[in-house]
């Protein structure tokens, strides 16, 4: 097996996916792609985590918005485990708006807020979903969110079957 084609990513559900009870449906899209979840967890962040999270967004226009929205209830944070699954998780989830996301993908098909509408009324986009965006931010985002005890090590029927 290529090992070094097997990454690990960050994947968060945000609190609109949890308040929606849609949670199963969206982890349901990751499992259907035969990617693994090794690690997972239900967080209730606060303002101090959020800027570590949003590190390089803290400056922008928008994170008062959106540190107010991560920080409404709580996530399910999970790590998640394939080839190249940094780029593969962030095909299954989408454009970053909802408005934008091609249908199929979990943003287009579960929600459809805009920019335009979202930055009139001064709120965050409610888009269900992070993931990492690069291997090396995946990395961070894992051991921010994650300790190494908390991911684990299992097979399923995908690496007799896939790998
Ligand atoms: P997420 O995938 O969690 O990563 C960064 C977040 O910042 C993103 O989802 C959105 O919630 C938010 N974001 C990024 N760009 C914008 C933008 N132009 N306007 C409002 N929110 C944004």
């Amino acid at each position: 097996m290529p090992k070094n084609l097997i990454q690990q990513t960050l994947v968060l559900l945000k609190p609109d996916a949890i308040q929606r009870g849609i949670i199963g449906p969206i982890i349901s899209r990751f499992e259907q792609a035969g990617l693994k979840i090794v690690g997972m967890k239900m967080v209730w962040v606060d303002k101090a985590f959020s800027k570590k999270h949003y590190s390089a967004h803290v400056d922008k226009k928008f994170y008062p918005g959106l540190e107010n929205f991560i920080t409404s209830g709580p996530v399910i944070s999970m790590v998640v485990e394939g080839i190249q699954s940094v780029k593969a998780v962030r095909k299954i989830v989408g454009s970053t708006e909802p408005h934008q996301a091609s249908p199929g993908t979990i943003r287009g098909d579960f929600a459809h807020h805009s920019y335009e509408y979202t930055d009139k009324k001064g709120i965050a986009i409610k888009n269900l979903i992070h993931a990492s965006g690069n291997i090396k931010e995946a990395k961070k985002e894992i051991e921010l969110w994650f300790k190494a005890k908390e991911i684990h090590t299992y097979k399923t029927v995908h690496e007799t079957h896939v790998y």
